[in-house]
């Protein structure tokens, strides 16, 4: 194996997946609904794999330890066996994250992303962009999303293996210049992890099935809009997938609420602005800040 480096940036879906294919192997980690994205130009992982004694994983200069850990790890796993029957040779794994981890602002993304792409490379596998996309969504749904720059579309698939499960670009970022902003409510870790919370919903909260079965119609109107270049029809959208999204966890037993207060606050501040002709839509993750869907200022 030889060294290899890959940036990924994290994306932001402006039609949101939550929940998991109940029919197929959890280590495929299928969505039950699709999802649209838009990738982020200024929130980014750098990723390094390159042989070493023994496994390692650090992120910003820390080693880190336990379920995360062991996650990278399975995931160099599945890289090298997809092309070598012999033991995995061991790597050091070392990730940058220019944005803050674990805290509803897609580090997972790009994390997976990046990791796919310098694995594939360092063990020399000669991989499509649609491979890398499905591998990326076996170590986090949305990094299936950040191989892909600009506007990005993930079906869900109906194929049992996931091979129709990959990521397609719609539109490239210089095709339609749109901006999010993030606001940042806290600092910190997110409460409730995505993959154990999109299971609670699916056992729990009786907007699950509803959310999944009106999710298809929000992926081809977003897309119709996209295509349109028409931001208030992609903005009612965005807005309506992240709030039906929100009210399924927030009905599961116990409540997923990700929300604080100056969450709240900041729905309300870009509401009011938009009353005054600015054209802001908000979305929110599995973290309580708010990102808001805008124009450039220099393409007004
Ligand atoms: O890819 P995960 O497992 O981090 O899940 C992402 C879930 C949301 O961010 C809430 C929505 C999405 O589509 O990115």
């Amino acid at each position: 194996m030889k060294t290899a480096t890959a940036t990924a940036h994290s994306n932001i879906a402006l039609v949101k997946y939550w929940g998991k294919r109940a029919d197929a192997p959890p280590a495929l980690n299928l969505p039950a609904v699709g999802s649209l994205s838009m990738t982020l130009d200024g929130l980014r992982t750098v990723t390094t794999v390159a042989a070493a004694g023994s496994d390692s994983f650090s992120l910003d200069g820390e080693a880190v330890s336990g379920k995360p850990e062991q996650k990278v790890y399975a995931h160099l796993d599945r890289l090298w066996a997809s092309a070598h029957e012999t033991p995995r040779p061991r790597c050091a794994v070392t990730s940058i994250n220019h944005l803050p981890t674990a805290a509803g602002l897609a580090s997972s993304a790009s994390g997976f992303a990046a990791l796919t792409m310098a694995a594939a490379t360092a063990f020399e596998l000669d991989l499509t962009t649609a491979r890398l996309s499905e591998f990326s969504r076996m170590g986090s749904g949305s990094a299936a999303r950040s191989i892909f720059g600009g506007f990005v579309r993930l079906d869900a698939g109906e194929a049992a293996d996931g091979r129709d499960c990959v990521a397609r670009p719609l539109a490239g970022a210089e095709d339609w210049p749109l901006r999010l902003v993030v606001v940042q409510t806290t600092r910190g870790v997110k409460p409730v992890g995505s993959t154990e919370g999109m299971q609670a919903s699916r056992d729990t909260s009786p907007y699950y099935q509803p959310w999944v079965d009106t999710s298809i119609q929000d992926l081809d109107a977003a897309q119709a809009a996209i295509e349109a270049r028409d931001l208030p029809r992609l903005g009612a959208i965005v807005e309506h997938s992240c709030f039906k999204m929100h009210a399924c966890m927030m009905a599961t037993v116990p409540p997923i609420v990700y929300w604080k207060p100056a969450s709240l606050g900041a729905i309300h501040a870009v509401w009011a602005a938009r009353e005054e002709g600015l054209h802001g839509y908000v979305t929110m993750d599995a973290g309580p800040h708010v990102k808001v869907l805008c124009l450039s200022l220099i393409h007004i």
